[in-house]
Protein backbone atom coordinates (compact mmCIF):
# COMPACT_ATOMS: atom_id res chain seq x y z
CA UNK A 1 0.00 0.00 0.00
CA UNK A 2 0.95 3.62 -0.64
CA UNK A 3 2.07 5.51 2.32
CA UNK A 4 -0.24 8.29 3.29
CA UNK A 5 2.13 10.80 3.10
CA UNK A 6 2.95 10.14 -0.93
CA UNK A 7 -0.50 10.48 -1.64
CA UNK A 8 -0.32 13.97 -2.67
CA UNK A 9 1.23 11.79 -5.90
CA UNK A 10 0.07 8.75 -6.60
CA UNK A 11 3.75 7.15 -7.04
CA UNK A 12 2.04 3.46 -7.41
CA UNK A 13 0.86 4.79 -11.14
CA UNK A 14 3.99 6.78 -11.48
CA UNK A 15 6.30 4.14 -10.97
CA UNK A 16 4.68 1.89 -13.04
CA UNK A 17 5.95 3.69 -16.27
CA UNK A 18 9.49 2.62 -15.41
CA UNK A 19 11.00 -0.10 -16.67
CA UNK A 20 10.98 -2.14 -13.04
CA UNK A 21 9.78 -5.52 -12.63
CA UNK A 22 8.98 -6.71 -9.35
CA UNK A 23 5.63 -6.28 -7.37
CA UNK A 24 5.18 -2.58 -6.57
CA UNK A 25 5.12 -2.98 -2.94
CA UNK A 26 4.89 0.86 -1.08
CA UNK A 27 6.35 4.19 -1.48
CA UNK A 28 7.13 7.22 0.66
CA UNK A 29 9.00 10.46 0.61
CA UNK A 30 13.14 10.63 0.84
CA UNK A 31 15.62 12.24 1.96
CA UNK A 32 15.67 16.20 2.97
CA UNK A 33 16.60 17.88 -0.70
CA UNK A 34 15.59 21.46 -0.97
CA UNK A 35 14.80 21.36 -4.77
CA UNK A 36 12.52 18.09 -5.73
CA UNK A 37 10.38 16.18 -4.58
CA UNK A 38 12.17 12.61 -3.67
CA UNK A 39 10.46 8.96 -2.93
CA UNK A 40 11.14 5.64 -2.88
CA UNK A 41 9.55 2.95 -3.94
CA UNK A 42 9.57 -0.89 -2.45
CA UNK A 43 9.71 -3.76 -4.60
CA UNK A 44 9.44 -7.00 -4.65
CA UNK A 45 11.72 -9.28 -7.03
CA UNK A 46 11.34 -12.39 -7.11
CA UNK A 47 11.30 -12.27 -3.20
CA UNK A 48 14.15 -9.91 -3.01
CA UNK A 49 12.99 -6.53 -1.70
CA UNK A 50 14.37 -3.85 -3.77
CA UNK A 51 14.04 0.14 -3.83
CA UNK A 52 14.16 2.56 -6.25
CA UNK A 53 14.66 6.39 -6.17
CA UNK A 54 12.05 8.55 -7.96
CA UNK A 55 12.45 12.37 -8.32
CA UNK A 56 9.66 15.15 -9.45
CA UNK A 57 11.96 18.02 -11.02
CA UNK A 58 11.07 21.03 -9.66
CA UNK A 59 10.06 22.58 -13.09
CA UNK A 60 9.33 26.04 -11.75
CA UNK A 61 13.47 26.52 -10.82
CA UNK A 62 14.55 24.28 -14.27
CA UNK A 63 12.14 25.42 -17.05
CA UNK A 64 12.90 22.95 -19.63
CA UNK A 65 13.70 20.15 -17.69
CA UNK A 66 13.90 17.58 -20.68
CA UNK A 67 17.14 19.90 -22.04
CA UNK A 68 17.88 18.69 -18.04
CA UNK A 69 17.41 15.44 -18.29
CA UNK A 70 19.58 15.49 -22.30
CA UNK A 71 22.37 16.85 -19.71
CA UNK A 72 22.13 14.21 -16.91
CA UNK A 73 22.05 11.25 -19.76
CA UNK A 74 24.95 12.60 -21.45
CA UNK A 75 27.08 12.58 -18.18
CA UNK A 76 25.89 9.64 -16.93
CA UNK A 77 26.47 7.74 -20.22
CA UNK A 78 30.10 8.89 -20.33
CA UNK A 79 30.79 8.53 -16.48
CA UNK A 80 29.94 5.10 -16.83
CA UNK A 81 31.70 4.04 -19.54
CA UNK A 82 34.38 5.51 -18.01
CA UNK A 83 34.36 3.88 -15.23
CA UNK A 84 33.60 0.52 -16.73
CA UNK A 85 37.15 1.07 -18.30
CA UNK A 86 39.34 1.41 -14.75
CA UNK A 87 39.51 -1.65 -13.41
CA UNK A 88 38.47 -2.36 -9.61
CA UNK A 89 35.95 0.62 -10.55
CA UNK A 90 32.06 -0.26 -10.55
CA UNK A 91 29.89 1.82 -12.56
CA UNK A 92 26.70 0.76 -10.48
CA UNK A 93 27.87 2.49 -7.72
CA UNK A 94 29.69 5.13 -8.70
CA UNK A 95 27.62 7.15 -11.24
CA UNK A 96 23.59 7.28 -10.95
CA UNK A 97 21.91 4.82 -12.69
CA UNK A 98 18.62 6.10 -14.87
CA UNK A 99 15.77 3.34 -15.17
CA UNK A 100 14.35 4.30 -18.44
CA UNK A 101 10.24 4.33 -19.07
CA UNK A 102 8.84 0.98 -21.02
CA UNK A 103 9.04 2.92 -24.32
CA UNK A 104 12.96 4.11 -23.57
CA UNK A 105 12.61 7.45 -22.26
CA UNK A 106 14.66 9.24 -19.70
CA UNK A 107 11.28 10.78 -17.86
CA UNK A 108 8.11 10.26 -17.82
CA UNK A 109 5.60 13.35 -17.93
CA UNK A 110 2.57 12.41 -15.82
CA UNK A 111 -1.31 13.71 -17.10
CA UNK A 112 -0.61 17.05 -14.70
CA UNK A 113 2.89 18.34 -16.27
CA UNK A 114 5.14 16.90 -14.21
CA UNK A 115 8.34 15.69 -14.97
CA UNK A 116 9.58 12.03 -13.45
CA UNK A 117 12.53 10.08 -13.03
CA UNK A 118 13.83 7.05 -11.99
CA UNK A 119 17.37 6.51 -10.46
CA UNK A 120 18.68 3.02 -9.30
CA UNK A 121 19.38 3.27 -5.49
CA UNK A 122 22.78 3.80 -4.18
CA UNK A 123 22.49 0.86 -1.08
CA UNK A 124 24.95 1.42 1.93
CA UNK A 125 25.57 5.38 1.19
CA UNK A 126 24.62 8.27 2.47
CA UNK A 127 25.12 12.32 2.60
CA UNK A 128 25.58 14.70 4.96
CA UNK A 129 24.21 18.33 5.40
CA UNK A 130 26.95 19.48 7.99
CA UNK A 131 30.64 18.06 7.31
CA UNK A 132 31.81 17.42 10.70
CA UNK A 133 35.22 15.46 9.88
CA UNK A 134 38.31 16.09 8.03
CA UNK A 135 38.02 12.65 5.98
CA UNK A 136 34.41 13.84 5.15
CA UNK A 137 35.61 16.55 3.40
CA UNK A 138 38.43 15.11 2.08
CA UNK A 139 36.07 11.94 0.13
CA UNK A 140 33.79 15.25 -1.06
CA UNK A 141 36.68 17.00 -2.61
CA UNK A 142 38.16 13.24 -4.22
CA UNK A 143 34.75 12.54 -5.26
CA UNK A 144 33.87 16.01 -7.42
CA UNK A 145 37.58 16.14 -8.63
CA UNK A 146 37.16 12.59 -10.23
CA UNK A 147 33.65 13.21 -11.34
CA UNK A 148 35.09 16.91 -12.93
CA UNK A 149 38.16 14.28 -14.09
CA UNK A 150 36.08 11.85 -15.98
CA UNK A 151 34.12 14.64 -17.99
CA UNK A 152 37.09 16.49 -19.15
CA UNK A 153 36.47 14.07 -22.47
CA UNK A 154 32.99 14.57 -22.70
CA UNK A 155 32.24 14.26 -26.22
CA UNK A 156 29.13 16.01 -27.75
CA UNK A 157 30.46 19.47 -27.20
CA UNK A 158 28.95 21.75 -24.27
CA UNK A 159 25.84 20.52 -22.42
CA UNK A 160 22.87 22.46 -22.67
CA UNK A 161 22.90 26.14 -20.47
CA UNK A 162 19.96 25.03 -18.33
CA UNK A 163 20.46 28.02 -16.20
CA UNK A 164 22.11 31.18 -17.92
CA UNK A 165 24.81 33.00 -16.38
CA UNK A 166 24.34 30.84 -13.04
CA UNK A 167 27.47 31.46 -11.23
CA UNK A 168 28.17 34.89 -13.11
CA UNK A 169 29.00 37.29 -10.33
CA UNK A 170 29.28 40.56 -12.03
CA UNK A 171 25.89 39.94 -13.24
CA UNK A 172 24.68 39.34 -9.33
CA UNK A 173 26.40 42.45 -8.71
CA UNK A 174 25.05 44.46 -10.95
CA UNK A 175 21.55 43.06 -9.50
CA UNK A 176 22.88 44.31 -6.66
CA UNK A 177 23.71 47.63 -7.64
CA UNK A 178 19.81 47.90 -9.28
CA UNK A 179 18.21 46.88 -6.12
CA UNK A 180 20.31 49.22 -3.68
CA UNK A 181 19.35 52.26 -5.92
CA UNK A 182 15.19 51.26 -6.28
CA UNK A 183 15.72 50.49 -2.29
CA UNK A 184 11.90 49.32 -3.41
CA UNK A 185 11.11 48.74 0.29
CA UNK A 186 13.04 50.94 1.92
CA UNK A 187 15.91 48.67 3.54
CA UNK A 188 18.84 49.98 2.39
CA UNK A 189 19.66 52.49 5.23
CA UNK A 190 19.03 48.98 7.82
CA UNK A 191 21.94 47.48 5.42
CA UNK A 192 23.95 50.19 4.92
CA UNK A 193 26.79 48.41 6.95
CA UNK A 194 26.80 45.43 4.14
CA UNK A 195 26.09 47.48 1.49
CA UNK A 196 29.47 49.08 2.01
CA UNK A 197 31.12 45.68 2.39
CA UNK A 198 29.61 44.51 -0.53
CA UNK A 199 30.15 47.54 -2.71
CA UNK A 200 33.73 47.37 -1.47
CA UNK A 201 34.74 43.87 -2.95
CA UNK A 202 33.71 44.65 -5.91
CA UNK A 203 37.25 43.80 -7.71
CA UNK A 204 36.65 40.36 -6.59
CA UNK A 205 33.72 40.15 -9.05
CA UNK A 206 35.15 39.33 -12.24
CA UNK A 207 38.32 37.42 -11.36
CA UNK A 208 36.86 34.03 -12.72
CA UNK A 209 34.19 35.49 -15.46
CA UNK A 210 37.18 37.93 -17.34
CA UNK A 211 39.22 34.96 -17.17
CA UNK A 212 36.94 32.39 -18.69
CA UNK A 213 35.72 35.26 -21.51
CA UNK A 214 39.55 35.68 -22.62
CA UNK A 215 40.38 31.95 -22.22
CA UNK A 216 43.40 32.51 -19.64
CA UNK A 217 40.63 30.07 -17.64
CA UNK A 218 39.44 26.70 -19.15
CA UNK A 219 35.77 25.83 -19.47
CA UNK A 220 34.95 22.05 -17.70
CA UNK A 221 32.10 20.23 -17.62
CA UNK A 222 31.26 21.29 -13.73
CA UNK A 223 28.53 20.14 -11.53
CA UNK A 224 27.30 23.69 -10.09
CA UNK A 225 25.91 22.34 -6.87
CA UNK A 226 28.72 21.09 -4.77
CA UNK A 227 27.55 20.91 -1.36
CA UNK A 228 28.16 18.10 0.79
CA UNK A 229 25.04 16.90 0.61
CA UNK A 230 25.24 15.97 -3.04
CA UNK A 231 27.95 13.72 -2.61
CA UNK A 232 27.29 9.86 -1.32
CA UNK A 233 30.05 8.39 0.74
CA UNK A 234 30.00 4.91 2.35
CA UNK A 235 28.21 4.22 5.12
CA UNK A 236 31.15 1.62 6.02
CA UNK A 237 34.47 3.16 4.80
CA UNK A 238 33.77 7.23 4.83
CA UNK A 239 34.10 6.77 1.50
CA UNK A 240 33.40 8.90 -1.57
CA UNK A 241 31.08 7.11 -3.59
CA UNK A 242 28.72 9.21 -6.26
CA UNK A 243 28.18 12.76 -6.92
CA UNK A 244 24.60 12.95 -7.43
CA UNK A 245 21.93 15.70 -8.03
CA UNK A 246 23.21 16.89 -11.57
CA UNK A 247 20.49 19.28 -12.59
CA UNK A 248 22.64 22.40 -12.78
CA UNK A 249 25.90 20.14 -14.60
CA UNK A 250 26.94 22.61 -17.37
CA UNK A 251 30.10 23.61 -18.99
CA UNK A 252 31.65 26.45 -16.18
CA UNK A 253 34.92 26.81 -13.95
CA UNK A 254 36.19 24.12 -12.12
CA UNK A 255 36.82 26.86 -9.19
CA UNK A 256 33.12 27.66 -9.06
CA UNK A 257 32.66 24.16 -8.33
CA UNK A 258 35.56 23.72 -5.64
CA UNK A 259 34.41 26.98 -4.41
CA UNK A 260 31.22 26.12 -3.06
CA UNK A 261 32.67 22.98 -1.61
CA UNK A 262 34.71 25.01 0.18
CA UNK A 263 31.80 27.46 1.28
CA UNK A 264 29.36 25.07 2.23
CA UNK A 265 32.16 22.90 4.37
CA UNK A 266 33.90 25.18 6.16
CA UNK A 267 31.44 27.30 7.43
CA UNK A 268 31.14 26.80 11.25
CA UNK A 269 27.71 28.36 11.91
CA UNK A 270 24.10 28.13 10.99
CA UNK A 271 23.37 29.46 7.33
CA UNK A 272 21.19 32.72 8.77
CA UNK A 273 22.92 33.33 12.51
CA UNK A 274 25.55 35.87 12.23
CA UNK A 275 28.41 35.89 15.12
CA UNK A 276 30.49 38.89 14.66
CA UNK A 277 32.76 38.03 17.85
CA UNK A 278 33.96 34.60 16.32
CA UNK A 279 35.91 33.06 13.70
CA UNK A 280 33.56 31.22 11.77
CA UNK A 281 35.91 29.77 8.90
CA UNK A 282 37.27 26.24 9.62
CA UNK A 283 40.91 26.26 8.21
CA UNK A 284 41.28 22.54 9.58
CA UNK A 285 38.50 21.48 7.21
CA UNK A 286 39.89 24.11 4.23
CA UNK A 287 42.81 21.85 4.65
CA UNK A 288 41.33 18.29 3.62
CA UNK A 289 39.36 20.03 0.85
CA UNK A 290 42.51 20.99 -0.70
CA UNK A 291 44.29 17.81 -0.49
CA UNK A 292 41.17 15.58 -1.83
CA UNK A 293 41.02 17.71 -4.61
CA UNK A 294 44.64 17.69 -5.17
CA UNK A 295 43.73 14.08 -5.62
CA UNK A 296 41.81 13.40 -8.07
CA UNK A 297 41.63 16.99 -10.01
CA UNK A 298 45.38 17.71 -9.90
CA UNK A 299 45.88 15.63 -12.79
CA UNK A 300 43.94 18.02 -15.32
CA UNK A 301 43.84 21.36 -13.61
CA UNK A 302 46.08 24.51 -15.00
CA UNK A 303 48.50 26.83 -12.86
CA UNK A 304 45.83 29.63 -13.50
CA UNK A 305 43.04 27.64 -11.59
CA UNK A 306 45.59 26.28 -9.22
CA UNK A 307 46.70 30.06 -8.97
CA UNK A 308 42.72 31.05 -8.17
CA UNK A 309 41.79 28.12 -5.58
CA UNK A 310 42.81 29.81 -2.31
CA UNK A 311 40.17 32.83 -3.53
CA UNK A 312 37.56 30.43 -5.26
CA UNK A 313 35.33 30.19 -1.96
CA UNK A 314 35.81 33.64 -1.43
CA UNK A 315 34.13 34.22 -4.60
CA UNK A 316 31.23 32.27 -4.40
CA UNK A 317 30.35 33.30 -1.04
CA UNK A 318 30.67 36.77 -2.08
CA UNK A 319 28.25 35.38 -4.79
CA UNK A 320 25.82 34.20 -2.85
CA UNK A 321 26.04 36.68 0.02
CA UNK A 322 25.13 39.23 -2.52
CA UNK A 323 22.31 37.29 -3.25
CA UNK A 324 20.66 37.57 -0.32
CA UNK A 325 21.52 41.14 0.49
CA UNK A 326 19.48 41.65 -3.58
CA UNK A 327 16.79 39.88 -2.10
CA UNK A 328 16.53 41.03 1.27
CA UNK A 329 16.44 44.52 -0.51
CA UNK A 330 14.16 43.56 -3.16
CA UNK A 331 11.61 42.45 -0.52
CA UNK A 332 12.49 38.67 -0.08
CA UNK A 333 11.00 37.38 -3.54
CA UNK A 334 13.41 35.23 -4.53
CA UNK A 335 14.61 32.99 -1.14
CA UNK A 336 11.87 31.18 0.90
CA UNK A 337 12.34 33.05 4.61
CA UNK A 338 10.01 32.36 7.83
CA UNK A 339 11.13 35.25 9.49
CA UNK A 340 12.15 38.83 8.97
CA UNK A 341 15.42 40.17 8.32
CA UNK A 342 16.54 36.26 7.79
CA UNK A 343 17.84 37.12 4.29
CA UNK A 344 19.71 40.00 5.71
CA UNK A 345 21.26 37.35 8.11
CA UNK A 346 22.15 34.94 5.59
CA UNK A 347 23.81 37.37 3.52
CA UNK A 348 25.72 38.55 6.79
CA UNK A 349 26.62 35.23 7.16
CA UNK A 350 28.42 34.82 4.07
CA UNK A 351 30.03 37.88 4.68
CA UNK A 352 31.21 36.54 7.92
CA UNK A 353 32.81 33.99 6.25
CA UNK A 354 34.35 35.72 3.58
CA UNK A 355 35.87 38.21 6.32
CA UNK A 356 37.02 35.04 8.31
CA UNK A 357 38.56 33.63 5.12
CA UNK A 358 39.94 37.02 3.89
CA UNK A 359 42.00 36.84 7.88
CA UNK A 360 43.20 33.77 6.84
CA UNK A 361 44.27 33.90 3.07
CA UNK A 362 47.89 33.67 3.43
CA UNK A 363 47.29 30.33 4.79
CA UNK A 364 44.69 29.14 2.62
CA UNK A 365 47.99 30.42 -0.32
CA UNK A 366 50.29 28.12 1.75
CA UNK A 367 48.20 25.18 1.94
CA UNK A 368 47.22 25.44 -1.71
CA UNK A 369 51.03 25.81 -3.13
CA UNK A 370 52.26 23.09 -0.62
CA UNK A 371 49.71 20.46 -1.76
CA UNK A 372 50.26 21.11 -5.20
CA UNK A 373 53.79 21.03 -5.26
CA UNK A 374 54.36 18.10 -3.45
CA UNK A 375 51.99 16.10 -5.80
CA UNK A 376 53.44 17.67 -8.60
N1 LIG B 1 20.50 7.30 -6.54
C1 LIG B 1 20.35 7.55 -5.22
N2 LIG B 1 20.47 6.55 -4.31
C2 LIG B 1 20.28 6.76 -2.99
N3 LIG B 1 19.95 7.96 -2.47
C3 LIG B 1 19.82 9.01 -3.31
C4 LIG B 1 20.02 8.87 -4.72
N4 LIG B 1 19.80 10.09 -5.31
C5 LIG B 1 19.48 10.93 -4.30
N5 LIG B 1 19.48 10.30 -3.10
C6 LIG B 1 19.14 10.88 -1.78
O1 LIG B 1 18.07 11.81 -1.95
C7 LIG B 1 18.45 13.12 -1.49
C8 LIG B 1 17.87 14.18 -2.40
O2 LIG B 1 18.33 13.98 -3.72
P1 LIG B 1 18.91 15.17 -4.62
O3 LIG B 1 19.07 14.60 -6.00
O4 LIG B 1 20.13 15.75 -3.99
O5 LIG B 1 17.68 16.19 -4.62
P2 LIG B 1 17.59 17.78 -4.36
O6 LIG B 1 17.83 18.41 -5.71
O7 LIG B 1 16.21 17.99 -3.89
O8 LIG B 1 18.66 18.15 -3.37
C9 LIG B 1 19.98 13.10 -1.47
O9 LIG B 1 20.52 13.96 -0.50
C10 LIG B 1 20.31 11.64 -1.18
O10 LIG B 1 20.33 11.41 0.21
MG1 LIG C 1 20.68 17.72 -3.39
Amino acid sequence: MVSPSAMNHNLFSITRNFRISGRFLSAEPYGNGHINDTYIAWWDCNGTRIRTLHQRINHQVFNDPSLIMDNISRVIRHLRRKLAAIPGADPDREALSLIPTWDGADFFRDPEGNYWRTYVFIENARTYDICETADQAREAARAFGRFQHLLTDLPGGPLHETIPFFHHTPRRFAALRGAIERDVCNRAAAAAADIDFALAREPLCAVVTDRLADGRLPYHTTHNDTKLNNVMLDCLTGRGVCVIDLDTVMSGSSLYDFGDLVRTCTRDAPEDQPDPDRDIFRLDLFRPLVEGYHETAGPFLQPAEIELLAISGRLITFTIGIRFLTDYLEGDTYFKTHRTNQNLDRARTQFQLISSMEQREKEMRDIVAATFAAGA
